[in-house]
């Protein structure tokens, strides 16, 4: 029970690795507020996980929608120690045919989502005494996946741009909030079998990523980074703050 008595925020709680971050905290012990677009799916796991969990609607990319969570998480538990800023959108395939709102949609998600949510908590965090923040990075912020290898379509790389942001950000906010006890983390996640990795990205892409970039050949589970992701929420990793743990499987290393 290494989250006795805290409290949790998990955005894009309702399916794939946020799920497991909810159901992992739970099981250790932490009251988890699973946070996500999807009100049916977020609601469905909420209720799975059982008491320890309540469901919260939100858009990461609104500051009213982040400012009325925060302040609904505040009077129902009085407090937030631990922000996991997992909610992110993927990219799309082509770099120059993508239309630019969705562009600027990736940045408003993935970035400023992540902002936003810091934004709106800290100030409960600082009033508790501190908290942990951990930022859900990718792999992707410095390997552009080989894609071009299997046919003439171009990755994105605004996904993998909007992952490099987010370890940077990371990085200047630790600085900024520790004097206030809060620590900034990220977690590098390298391919992990989701549905939006499994109808986003072509198997042959993945194997070949695998097979010519990793250093364990196979793609992760998510409870593969469930224990990661603990070890940074917990008081074990008190003194860890401003940097980016990969969980990848020596993707990042090799790559
Ligand atoms: P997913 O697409 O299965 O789940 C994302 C969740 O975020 C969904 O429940 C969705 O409803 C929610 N969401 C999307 N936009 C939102 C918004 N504006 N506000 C609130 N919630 C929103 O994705 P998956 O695969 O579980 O990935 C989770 C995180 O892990 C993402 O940050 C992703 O970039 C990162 N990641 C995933 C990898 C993978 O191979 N699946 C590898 C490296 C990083």
């Amino acid at each position: 029970m290494r989250l006795r008595d805290k409290v949790a925020i998990v955005t894009g709680a309702a399916q794939g690795i946020g799920e497991a971050y909810a159901r992992r905290f739970a099981a250790e012990g932490a009251r988890v507020v699973v946070a996500d677009l999807n009100e049916d799916k977020g609601r469905a796991v909420a209720e799975a996980i059982g008491p320890p969990a309540v469901f919260e609607r939100l858009d990461v990319s609104s500051e009213d929608d982040t400012k009325r969570a925060a302040a609904a998480v505040a009077a129902r538990f009085g407090r937030v120690d631990v922000l996991l800023n997992n909610a992110a959108i993927f990219g799309g395939i082509d770099n120059f045919d993508s239309s630019y709102a969705y562009l600027r949609r990736i940045f408003d998600v993935n970035y400023f989502g992540t902002w936003l949510m810091c934004r709106a908590v800290f100030p409960l965090m600082a009033t508790g005494g501190g908290g942990s923040v951990i930022n859900q990075s990718s792999s992707a912020a410095w390997l552009h996946p080989p894609y071009p290898v299997l046919d003439d379509q171009l990755p994105s790389f605004h996904y993998s741009v909007t992952k490099a942001a987010i370890n940077a950000m990371t990085h200047y906010m630790a600085g900024t909030v520790g004097l206030y006890g809060i620590r900034v983390n990220a977690l590098a996640p390298g391919p992990t079998m989701t549905e939006a990795t499994k109808s986003l990205v072509p198997e042959a892409a993945l194997q070949f990523m695998i097979d010519t970039q990793m250093a364990i050949k196979r793609a992760l589970d998510p409870a593969d980074l469930t224990g990661t992701a603990l070890w940074l929420a917990s008081d074990d990793s008190a003194m860890v703050t401003g940097q980016c743990i990969c969980v990848d499987g020596g993707l990042v290393m090799l790559g």
